[in-house]
Formats: structure tokens, sequence, C-alpha cells
């Protein structure tokens, strides 16, 4: 099959349309589900007493740490929204201790919802942003 080089660049622009829509989804159900507890800034030195959570990007650089896939961590996250335990956890001993152990989620989102903000989180956070 032959495309006419317009068909093919709308087909780009409406892929990447997409694409940013799915990204848009992650977002948004993050900040309806989990920024209450995770923050999405790097917190300045007098915040970090308030937090109730460790801060999103370095939940994700230690989860990036320790899965080598995209697939890996996505489905880590899956897991672990549901069904967090002090065996599974990546991040420090120290987090737990200060924080306790992450709530489950059960109830408050779906596995689809689940999975749309693992794969934003993973594609946005995480070494140092
Ligand atoms: C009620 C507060 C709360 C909410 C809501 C919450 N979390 Fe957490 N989460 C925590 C705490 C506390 C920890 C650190 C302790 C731990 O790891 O279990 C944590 C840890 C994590 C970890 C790291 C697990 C590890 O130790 O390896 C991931 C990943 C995570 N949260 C993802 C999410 C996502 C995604 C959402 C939204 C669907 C979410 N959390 C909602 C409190 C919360």
């Amino acid at each position: 099959m032959k495309l006419h080089p317009l068909t093919l660049s709308l087909l780009v622009i409406s892929l990447g349309a997409v694409i940013s829509m799915a990204q848009e989804k992650g977002s948004t159900l993050f900040e309806e589900k989990c920024a209450a507890c995770h923050v999405k800034q790097r917190p300045a030195y007098e915040e970090m007493k308030n937090l109730i959570a460790p801060p999103i990007m370095g939940v994700m650089t230690h989860v990036k740490n320790a899965k080598t896939t995209k697939t890996e961590a996505v489905s880590f996250i899956n897991d672990y929204i549901f069904d967090p335990t002090q065996a599974k956890a990546l991040c420090m001993k120290q987090s737990i201790e200060r924080f306790g152990l992450m709530p489950s989620q059960k109830g408050s989102l779906t596995k689809e919802e689940s999975t749309a903000i693992a794969e934003y989180l993973y594609d946005n956070y995480g070494y140092g942003k």
C-alpha cells in the first residue's frame, strides 16, 4: 500500500494525539488518586517535615533502579498499589519506618486506571525528574 504523504502526516499527528491523551489521563488520575500523599515537585527543605509519603520522583528512581524494563516497572506498581507489603517494597527501609506501609488502594481505582498511572509515572519521573 502506498500512502499519500498528507495521509501519512495525518496518521502521525493522530498517533501523537492518542499518546498525549494517554499521558493526560495518567496525569489526571495521579492527581485524583495519589497526589494527596505523593508530591510531584521536589519538596523544599522546610516542606520535608510535612510529607506523609515519599515524593514520587524518589519512588520512581527506586522502581527504575530495581526494574530493568518498563513492563516490569508497570507490573510492580500495579501490584503494589493494590497489595503493598513490606517484603515487596523497593524503597528505603527508613521510608516505611517514617511513613508506615502504603495503604492498599483497592476499591479506589480500577486495574486499567492503575496501568495508566503507572505508565505515566514511568515516562515522566525518576532519575532527578
Ligand atoms: C494514603 C497515602 C497514599 C496514597 C493515596 C498513595 N500512596 Fe503510594 N505510598 C504511600 C507511602 C506511605 C509509601 C511508602 C511506604 C511504602 O513503600 O509502602 C508509598 C509508596 C509507594 C510506592 C513505592 C513502593 C515501594 O516501597 O517500593 C509506589 C510505587 C507508590 N507508593 C505508588 C502510588 C500510586 C501510583 C498511588 C496512586 C494510585 C499511591 N501510591 C497512592 C502512601 C500513599
